[in-house]
């Protein structure tokens, strides 16, 4: 546990009056490797980090919303009964939308006083949306008497930001705010949905993750044009080869794409080129992971990076520059951008008895080289969201 659930609940008691009567919890996560594959129903391998976001909830008797966001020291309510977007309070929007999504599947939902406070910084990468929706299903799910299995849980999560919030997301985030295990990554099949728990077994290796503490306000439509771009290349594929039941570019082979470089334009061609290359890389990475080796490990760490910065052009000047400056660094086995991209943060793969060095060294590289400061967070893997 990162936040401090007895200063939480007396925070709840000045802002509400009286005890709580239910604490949720969800973390944020970091992908080891497998990015822009999910919604490409390919594979993906991250972990969910020591950074969370809690609940501290009061059932109400009426069918309204009081939340207080004391992070951000924002208040707002709403019924669950009129589900509208806030442009105000944008992030009651995620409560709202999981509401949303509970109430399709005619599941009890009741009003609830509620304080919310997390450190997953917020718009790095680190996924603090899919931890405050898995915690907000969390809190729907103690009130009402029930419990979604994990892979459904995560579904809801990602029905909310297709629908409620517009955004062509996959499924990657809320899986592993809801289902992550202490000390285990979680290697995931985005078609089947058929996951497992690796243990973290590096004898030596570490993961630490820099973030470049720089977002971009483009993300979502960039996000949104890559969707459409991996389709591009799925339609071209499934019209060449005659492949009608095709629904995705998990439907082709990379040896399929290669040999059809001249026909399907770009960007659309290396897009698929990363997400299918991406899908073999993150396989291989989970062998590695399996046999503890971590040079292997980091190996396809930075050619995951090399992928996502040349095929798919979703990395910033700034991710560039806090991968090439970890990959300087002795005791750095490899390097890359993690997340949607165009800002956010980097995971790096690093001998233990280097750490505390390289994160110094690291951050004076990134403001030599960019002018801007960064943060470290060493993390080892967290449990998935739960009711304490
Ligand atoms: C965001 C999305 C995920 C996934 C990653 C990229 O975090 O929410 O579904 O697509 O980007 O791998």
């Amino acid at each position: 546990m990162s936040i401090n659930i007895e200063q939480a609940k007396a925070l709840f008691i000045q802002e509400f009056g009286g005890e709580p009567d239910s604490i949720v919890r969800a973390p944020g996560r970091v992908n080891i490797i497998g990015e822009h594959t999910d919604y490409n129903h390919g594979f993906v391998l991250p972990m969910a980090i020591e950074r969370e976001t809690v609940i501290v909830a009061r059932k109400r008797a009426d069918r309204e919303l009081h939340a207080f966001a004391s992070n951000l020291e924002r208040r707002a309510v709403a019924s669950i009964d009129q589900r509208v977007r806030n442009a105000e309070e944008p992030w009651m929007d995620y409560i709202v939308g999981v509401t949303e999504e509970l109430a399709k599947l005619d599941l009890a939902l009741c009003g609830a006083d509620f304080l919310i406070q997390g450190d997953v910084p917020l718009g790095c990468g680190l996924s603090s949306s899919a931890a405050l929706e898995m915690a907000a299903l969390r809190m729907f799910e103690s009130f009402g008497g029930f419990e979604l299995a994990g892979p459904a849980a995560a579904q809801l999560g990602q029905r909310v930001e297709n629908g409620f919030l517009g955004l062509s997301s996959g499924i990657m985030d809320q899986f592993i705010s809801r289902c992550g295990k202490r000390d285990h990554a979680l290697f995931l099949d985005c078609r089947s949905l058929d996951y497992e728990l690796i243990p973290m077994a590096f004898p030596t290796a570490v993961f630490v993750i820099a973030n470049t503490c720089c977002s971009r306000g483009l993300t979502a439509s960039k996000y949104n044009e890559r969707v459409g771009e991996c389709r591009e290349a799925m339609e071209r594929m499934r019209d060449h080869y005659g492949r009608a039941t095709a629904t995705h570019l998990r439907d082709f082979t990379l040896a399929e794409l290669e040999v059809l470089q001249d026909s399907i334009p770009n960007p659309a061609f290396s897009r698929a080129r990363h997400v299918l290359s991406e899908d073999v890389r993150t396989q291989a990475a989970c062998e590695a992971m399996r046999a503890g080796n971590a040079k292997r490990l980091g190996e396809l760490m930075t050619a995951s990076d090399d992928s996502l910065r040349l095929d798919y052009e979703v990395t910033s000047p700034e991710l560039d520059a806090m991968a090439a400056a970890a990959r300087k660094l002795p005791g750095c086995h490899g390097a890359r951008m993690t997340g949607a991209g165009f800002g956010g943060c980097t995971i790096n793969l690093v001998e233990e008895s280097e750490v505390t060095r390289f994160a110094e060294e690291l951050m004076k590289a990134y403001k030599a080289s960019t002018g801007l400061v960064g943060e470290v967070i060493i993390s080892k893997p967290a449990n998935g969201a739960e009711i304490l």
